[in-house]
């Protein structure tokens, strides 16, 4: 049989592990899939650049609309990235009948919606394994492998510049930059990297997975987003001595009155899996009814790790090539027609505990205080520490953690805390999320 011929957008950290993982594997690769598959063509901005992979016989270009209208080509792989010129090139691809596989997260998160429609009317597929969690198969797995449960919640480190970074400064007490600048080289980061760092690329991620696990529309700007950028050491290393670690998590959870989408920094205790996935490596748990927890860990980002996704799905696709369109699985799990009303929680309504710190005076009853303001708001408090302030200071360090409560009333207690006369400052709030099988 004739080889598929597929064509690039894009031949940088992904495009080129692509182009590496098909050549070397390509034997075991077209047992999978039935046919080979071959790169014929690949769109760069700068075809005199160097690459990771070789370009022997593929065509290199300057214009990409040249791929996505070449008649020999089936699938266009899309790894240039962004939401402008990347949605009217697979809007184009599909336009011309063609398949689509696309690691571009902040494209499905944004646009999913007009791009699968677009698909589902041509009766072309557009799959997105790479665009959640790197190499780990997390996609299949929600929208496949538990497709007879009812997900009630998700919690995944879902970006791997996020947790590289976090991981360097507990261990090795590296400085934000400097690790930030290593995971850009290592081809971690995102072209923008404050996406990174300030938890969109996760945000991007977790809306995917809501989507899928819930049956709910990609809902983007309803996720409540907060990055790492304003970590503090002082504050991983105080997590630590409670027995906790800092990750960046993205959680879903479905609640009785509709669904929690947010992307923080959390404390998850130290004994809980998710605290030893460390460096560039991702983790999804997932809670559903039937299976219980299921935890999915691997590679979230660089070359190969991407590339296996990509290719993975590649073979997926080449094996559908001849299928009925409305029997291939539904690109967002559910059947299009049978989503889900469930809405989308607002961020006060979200409950977590929480890791409080403040500077409040050094002296009686401040403690008692704070206390009473937290008390009077419905507020429990499970442990407090008082870290020895330095000699002769008139100020002390406090720092809780409390039993769970709303994000409303906690904002609401903070603010009154903030107002007292014996506290310094605004308060560092983080909040803990302890994980039990007890999602509801
Ligand atoms: P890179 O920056 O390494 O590669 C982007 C590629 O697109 C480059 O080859 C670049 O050309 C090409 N390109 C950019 N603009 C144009 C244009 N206008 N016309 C033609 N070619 C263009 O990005 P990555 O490979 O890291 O990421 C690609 C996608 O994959 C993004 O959506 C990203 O979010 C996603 N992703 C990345 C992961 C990773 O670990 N890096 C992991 C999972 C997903 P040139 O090389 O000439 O500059
Ligand atoms: N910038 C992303 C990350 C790439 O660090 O996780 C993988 O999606």
């Amino acid at each position: 049989m004739k080889p598929v011929r597929i064509g690039l957008l894009g031949l940088g950290t992904v495009g080129g592990g692509t182009v590496n993982v098909l050549a070397r594997n390509r034997e075991e690769i077209a047992r999978r899939a039935g046919r080979a598959i071959e790169v014929v063509q690949a769109a760069v901005r700068d075809p005199g650049k160097a690459r990771i992979c070789g370009t022997g016989g593929i065509a290199l270009c300057g214009d990409p609309v040249e791929v996505v209208d070449n008649p020999d080509i089936e699938i266009v792989v899309e790894v240039i990235g962004g939401t402008g010129i990347a949605r009217e090139l697979v809007l184009r691809a599909i336009g011309n009948r063609k398949h689509v596989v696309t690691a571009n997260k902040a494209l499905i998160a944004l646009h999913g919606n007009e791009v699968f429609a677009a698909a589902h009317e041509k009766g072309v597929t557009v799959a997105f394994e790479s665009a959640v969690a790197g190499g780990i198969p997390i996609i299949k797995a929600i929208r496949e492998g538990l497709a007879g449960n009812r997900i009630d919640r998700i919690a995944g480190i879902v970006n791997g510049t996020s947790n590289y970074i976090l991981s360097e400064m507990r261990e090795h007490r590296r400085g934000f930059d400097d690790v930030l600048g290593e995971a850009q080289r290592l081809g971690y980061a995102e072209e923008d990297p404050s996406f990174d760092v300030e938890g969109v690329d996760a945000a991007h991620k977790l809306t995917i997975l809501a989507a899928i696990a819930f049956g709910i529309p990609l809902q983007f700007s309803r996720v409540h987003t907060e990055g790492i950028a304003g970590l503090h050491l002082e504050d991983i290393a105080h997590a630590e001595q409670l027995g906790y670690r800092i990750r960046h998590l993205g959680i879903a959870w479905r609640r009785p009155g509709g669904v929690e989408l947010r992307v923080h920094p959390t404390l998850v205790p130290r004994r809980h899996l998710l605290a030893s996935v460390d460096g560039v490596m991702n983790a999804v748990l997932v809670h559903a009814d039937a299976v219980g927890s299921t935890l999915y860990y691997g590679a979230g980002a660089g070359a190969e790790p991407t590339a296996s996704a990509v290719v993975a799905d590649l073979v997926d696709v080449v094996r559908a090539l001849t299928t009925d369109p409305e029997n291939r699985v539904p690109h967002l799990a559910f059947q299009p027609d049978a989503m889900s009303e469930l809405g989308v929680l607002d961020r006060d309504e979200a409950g977590s505990a929480w890791y409080l710190r403040m500077t409040a005076a050094d002296r009686p009853g401040v403690l008692a205080e704070i206390a009473t303001v937290l008390g009077e708001a419905g507020i429990s408090i499970e442990a407090v520490v008082q870290p020895e302030p330095p000699r002769g200071a008139h100020f002390a360090k406090l720092v809780m953690l409390t039993h769970t409560v709303s994000e409303g009333r906690m904002r609401d207690a903070l603010g009154r805390v903030e107002r007292l006369d014996v506290v310094d400052g605004e308060v560092v709030a983080l909040r803990v999320e302890h994980l039990e099988d007890c999602p509801a």
